[in-house]
Parts: structure tokens; sequence; C-alpha cells
């Protein structure tokens, strides 16, 4: 008898805790709903702020990307050998005098900078972020440089050459140069960016013409501004290529990649990290500016860190 009372106000107890329960969920929902009606619009500001915040923060703060280039090629003297890339200015600042950007430089103490085009841009028109920025990177290290569309569909190609020879910049138009470092050299080539004058049917042509210039058991760097030409490139035989133009596809989708890039279209192929092609290894950056689209997505600026590694050395 007593058993059955207790399970009775075992039952009794858990029905009101039940219901309390319920009572409490439904308080929490009326309360919520209230919440959310009153503050809609500082919760919706609040969003839209959080947003702004992280894009403006993956447009402006710029990440180091390392790689690792191994070749029973490269010289032994090479081995370690550091080279920063940077890619598609487009005229933007980051700091007063690029100090963010330097700063990133020197962090990674390279022996040769190369930068693979588009320092200015032809919208955005002014020649005075590039300078800042070469003023502070000649004393890191010697830079070599090759044009981008910017700089050739400007009309002001002049004026930017002689900014870069103020600075001790090696101009690689069409021509090849030696990198020399401690008892051994390197061959480093470098093509006009293809829009100028019509000049994209004898990309082939002037590759191997600049690859005659170099010997066939010398180890071989391009700089080219457009990575779509990765056949070009590789059928010419140059061990190396530094390339950009594509912006990271501008807004990347994860496990997708990015969405456009100019001359590739939309979904394109080549827009970031080191790809292979026959005995070819093409670093493509994602670029430090912008042109078109004024934000990143997914996508922050870039320098690039590439390690050389001799494997002559390692046997
Ligand atoms: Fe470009």
């Amino acid at each position: 008898m007593i058993e059955k009372e207790i399970l009775i106000d075992y039952n009794i107890e858990i029905k009101e805790t039940r219901i309390k329960k319920k009572c409490y969920w439904k308080k929490l929902k009326i309360e919520s709903e209230i919440f959310m009606k009153n503050n809609k619009i500082k919760i919706l500001t609040a969003f839209i702020l959080i947003v702004a915040l992280l894009l403006i923060w993956g447009t402006n703060d710029i990440v180091t990307t390392k790689y690792f280039i191994s070749s029973e090629r490269i010289p032994s003297d090479f081995d370690g050998y550091r080279i920063v890339q940077v890619s598609d200015l487009h005229n933007k600042e980051f700091g007063k005098n690029q100090k963010r950007l330097i700063k990133k430089i020197k962090a990674v103490n390279p022996d040769l900078i190369v930068i693979t085009g588009d320092i200015v841009d032809r919208r955005k028109w002014g020649t005075k972020y590039m300078e800042e920025f070469l003023a502070e990177a000649k004393g890191i290290a010697s830079i070599y440089y090759v044009s981008g569309n910017h700089e050739v569909w400007s009309f002001k190609y002049d004026k930017v050459k002689k900014i870069l020879e103020k600075y001790n910049v090696n101009i690689l138009d069409d021509d090849v140069k030696t990198i020399k470092h401690k008892n051994s050299e390197i061959k480093i080539a470098g093509i006009i960016d293809t829009g100028f004058e019509d000049r994209e049917e004898y990309v082939p042509e002037i590759l191997s013409n600049l690859k005659n210039k170099i010997k066939s058991d010398e180890y071989s760097i391009l700089l080219s501004h457009r990575p779509e030409h990765i056949d070009d490139y590789a059928e010419s035989g140059y061990d190396l290529v530094f390339s950009g133009h594509a912006h990271g596809g501008q807004i990347r989708i994860p496990f997708i990649g990015g969405i456009y890039a100019p001359h590739q279209g939309f979904m394109p192929k080549y827009t970031k990290g080191v790809i292979n092609k026959k005995k070819t290894k093409m670093v493509v950056s994602r670029g430090l500016g912008n042109s078109v689209i004024p934000i990143r997505v997914l996508n922050r600026p870039e320098i690039t860190l590439t390690v050389l590694k001799s494997e002559k050395y390692m046997n």
C-alpha cells in the first residue's frame, strides 16, 4: 500500500517537473522573441559589422606561404636559397612606407626578391606605394622584376621603368640574367606581359629564344605574370616559374577554390600553390592587391617564400 502511494507521488512529481520544464522553455522562447523583436536592428548591425571587419582583415592582413622546391639540377651552393615573391601589389598601401609588407619580407630573410608584375594599377594610377616599397625592399636583397598587364596597359610603363631603375631593380623584359651565389650560378629569365602588342601568339617563340640563352645543365627560373601559359613554360623546359595575376581567384570557397581570375574566367585552374607540368614547377602567388573587385574573401594577401633544396647536396 505504502509502495503504491510512493509510486503515485513519484509520478505526480515527474508530471510537475515536465510541466515546469515546458513552462520554462515557453517562457524562454517568448523572452527571446521579444528580445529579437526589440533588438533586430542592433543584431543586424552587429552581424554586418563583424562581416565587414572580417573582410577588411582578410583583404589587408598579409600571410607568408612557404614552399620547398627540390631538384638535382639545383647547385649545392644554392641549397637553402630563399626567394621571396611579391606579386600584384596593384598600387596598394600596407601601412606607412609599406611597413607591414616590408616587415613580412624581412622576417623571412630572403636572398632574392622577385616581383611578378602589376606593381601598379592602371585604373588607380599612382607610383607612390610602389616607390615606398622599393625604397625599403632594395636594402633587403637583390630584386628582379617582370611586367604585368597593368604596366603595359597603362601606357606609362616608361615611367614605371625609370622608378625601377632608380632602385636598382633588374628588369627582365624578354631577358636572361645570371644569379651568382657562393661559387655557383643559376639563370633567371623574364617575359614581358603578353597583353602588350598582341604578343600572345608569340609566347612559345619568345620563351624558347630566351631558354636557348641558358645552358642545358643550368637551373633556370622564369618570371612571367600569367599562370595560364603553363603549357608553354613547361614545353620550353624551365625548371621553376613564378607567376601571379590570378589574385587567388578573388573569392575562395573551401574545397572548391577561387571563383574568378582574369584571362582564366570563372572557376580558374591556376590560382595558387605549386603546379607541376612535365619537369616544370610553377609557383602561383595569390598576390597582394586588387583591381576591379576591391575585396578578398577567404583569400588573404600573400607573399610566397620559396626555399631551394639541392638534391645534389642531399646525395
Ligand atoms: Fe595581372
